[in-house]
């Protein structure tokens, strides 16, 4: 018989995990609070997505289609997909968990990255595998980093493309060198969640690489430029033996159904989603051009958000900024704990902010130190 404990314990490493720290949101004293910290998107969501949800409200009694086949077959209408490909779940952070729960075990080795998104981590220490973190390159993930860590460990590598917090991205001709390098087995994890946001050419959001691969799997979101975060929408495209295999062990009913609805509809509404890349990438650009004119550093985004450094200066340092920023209602991310000891992370927000932490950020960079 096993050696009697004076309470529950939970497996080895899971109280080594440092939870999840989410973007603040209030403001104590102030009226007017504008949250800049969760790249959520500033205007809201599509009309037809809010019409579908209130709808959904009519049927509450009922179970939810645990295929959540309107919403798969409306992503897969949107980006030409074969539904089967498709699994759908309770935000994108539920499936990092899942592929985590169903291919990782303790000895196991996840390849993440230096700034990567801190899910990888934590959903890797939880199914008691290890966790190996390599360095990025100007704030961006670099493949030869990557593939000098593969060991005969490996089973997994995650990497977030568009980053967060850096907004950078990875060109589609070294996602594709990464996979052709790695061994057949270990499993390449794209999570796109700010994908609908990049215009560059170069650029594709992992479609491409998992359909003529068995080990490529793509993770997006509706929690951002869909204006859906609330609802906890996310999908996966993935090949049909990885999708197999977290269907047997995910909840049965994990979407619900307000959700399954409002994210058909969402998805269906292409212009509106246009409508939102043309707003974030004016302010992108705004906001960039600002920030440097007042003699910050700013990481080159293709996303909704900017990462913004600070000068290492007493008074001047991000810390400093935050506590300047929050007092006026601006709340935007401290990125400590992503290996930006001095920076911020701030969402494009509706212009009313954009303006106004612009003008902040002046007055905090001209007064003395
Ligand atoms: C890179 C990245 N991946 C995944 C997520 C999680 O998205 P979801 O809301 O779909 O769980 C986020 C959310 O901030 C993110 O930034």
């Amino acid at each position: 018989m096993s050696v009697e404990m004076s309470k529950p314990v939970p497996r080895p490493g899971i109280l080594e995990i440092a939870a999840y720290v989410p973007g603040k949101e209030h403001a104590p004293g102030v009226a007017r609070v504008y949250k800049l910290s969760s790249n959520e998107t500033p205007l809201g969501a599509s009309p037809k997505a809010i019409e579908a949800f209130k709808r959904a409200a009519d049927n509450l009694e009922r179970y939810p289609d645990g295929q959540a086949r309107e919403l798969r077959d409306a992503i897969a209408a949107v980006h030409g997909l074969n539904p089967a490909n498709i699994l759908c779940g309770n935000g994108s952070d539920e499936l990092l968990a899942l592929l985590c729960h169903v291919y990782l075990a303790p000895g196991d080795e996840s390849i993440v990255t230096e700034h990567g998104f801190a899910i990888y981590k934590i959903q890797t220490m939880a199914a008691g595998a290890t966790p190996v973190v390599v360095r990025e390159k100007d704030h961006t993930v670099d493949v030869d980093a990557i593939l000098a860590a593969v060991t005969e460990r490996t089973k997994m590598v995650f990497i977030a493309n568009p980053g967060n917090p850096t907004g950078t991205y990875v060109p589609v001709s070294e996602i594709r060198r990464l996979q052709a390098a790695l061994p057949k087995h270990v499993m390449l994890v794209l999570d796109a969640a700010y994908a609908e946001y990049v215009r560059r050419n170069d650029y594709e959001s992992g479609i491409e690489v998992v359909s003529s691969n068995a080990n490529v799997v793509m993770t997006r979101t509706f929690s951002k430029i869909y204006g859906l975060a609330a609802l906890r929408v996310g999908w996966m495209y993935a090949p049909a033996a990885i999708i197999d295999a977290l269907d047997r062990v995910r909840g049965p009913f994990n979407m619900n159904a307000p959700a399954i609805a409002a994210g058909a509809a969402a998805i269906r509404d292409q212009s509106f989603v246009q409508e939102a890349v043309s707003f974030n990438q004016l302010w992108i650009e705004t906001l960039t051009n600002a920030f440097e004119a007042l003699g910050l550093k700013v990481t080159p985004s293709v996303t909704n958000f900017v990462l913004i450094h600070f000068p290492d200066v007493d008074g001047k340092r991000a810390v400093d900024a935050d506590e300047f920023l929050t007092s006026r209602g601006y709340i935007l991310r401290a990125v400590r704990g992503y290996g930006f000891p001095n920076s911020l992370r701030m969402s494009i927000g509706p212009e009313e902010a954009n303006r106004g932490v612009i003008e902040a950020l002046g007055e905090f960079m001209g007064r003395k130190a």
